[in-house]
């Protein structure tokens, strides 16, 4: 994977185009290749953006895996991991596969390309709106709000580090209800954290895409009027393809 200098595909008047999904979910012995995937992007976009479940299960096989695919992807990729990124234990070893094969690999930071910010955190669940898990009772209960806040501090921290005029949000968990509308409602609060939209309101976003809820839907905004794009690869996009392009 290597980097280009070159202008933008779209109009060579600073637009950039931006490839992104999520929950690719690498998993050891499938059948699936994201080669020819990278390499269509490489081709449609000047960026892929990542959204967080590039493995199933979090093992540095599927890590390994997942970079050799991305050694047919020419532009640059940057994003977050997911929860699923997560789960065998070896963040530390999946994070240094992925950013050996030279992905901007995000977590609580900005980086900058062609011009646009692009900031990335996980997020963490707690639920949307006036129904938003708070911190009361069991302290396993107050140890998960911390974790939720904790994650929109660390979003805030890096919006302030933003010195371009264009910069995009890059989540796993959704920082509204509207983009996971269709997964049943009982695990809404699983889904993301309204806290995320509090602090991205606090600031001049062009976009904020997130993965996690392969049922959800495509587009929506937070009460502040930011544009969120659900990019998971389950999504129907306008594209008619796993990734969504947005021009910013
Ligand atoms: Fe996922
Ligand atoms: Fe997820």
């Amino acid at each position: 994977m290597t980097e280009r200098t070159r202008a933008s595909k779209t109009d060579g008047n600073g637009v950039v185009r931006i490839a992104a999904v999520g929950d690719l979910h690498v998993e050891e012995g499938a059948q699936t290749s994201y080669r020819e995937l990278f390499g269509e992007v490489s081709r449609a976009a000047d960026i892929l953006v990542l959204a967080g479940d590039l493995t199933n299960l979090g093992k540095p096989r599927e890590a390994e895996l997942l970079a050799e695919d991305l050694r047919a992807c020419s532009v640059p990729v940057v994003g977050v991991l997911g929860n699923h990124d997560y789960e065998s234990g070896f963040v530390e070893e999946v994070s240094a596969t992925l950013r050996q094969a030279g992905m901007h690999l995000l977590d609580g930071q900005v980086t900058e390309l062609m011009d646009v910010g692009f900031v990335g955190v996980k997020g963490f669940v707690g639920g949307f709106g006036p129904r938003m898990l708070g911190s009361f009772g069991e302290p396993a209960i107050k140890a998960m709000v911390a974790e939720s806040v904790s994650e929109a501090m660390r979003l805030e921290n890096a919006m302030r580090q933003v010195r371009t005029k264009r910069t995009l949000v890059i989540l796993h968990y959704a920082p509204i209800p509207e983009t996971v509308a269709g997964e049943p409602p009982e695990i809404f609060p699983f889904l993301g954290s309204s806290r995320l939209a509090e602090t991205i309101d606090r600031f001049k976003v062009s976009a904020v895409v997130h993965g996690h809820a392969h049922r959800g839907v495509y587009e929506g905004r937070t009460p502040g009027g930011a544009k969120v794009y659900n990019v998971a690869m389950h999504i129907a996009k306008p594209t008619g393809r796993p990734y969504a392009l947005l021009e910013i």
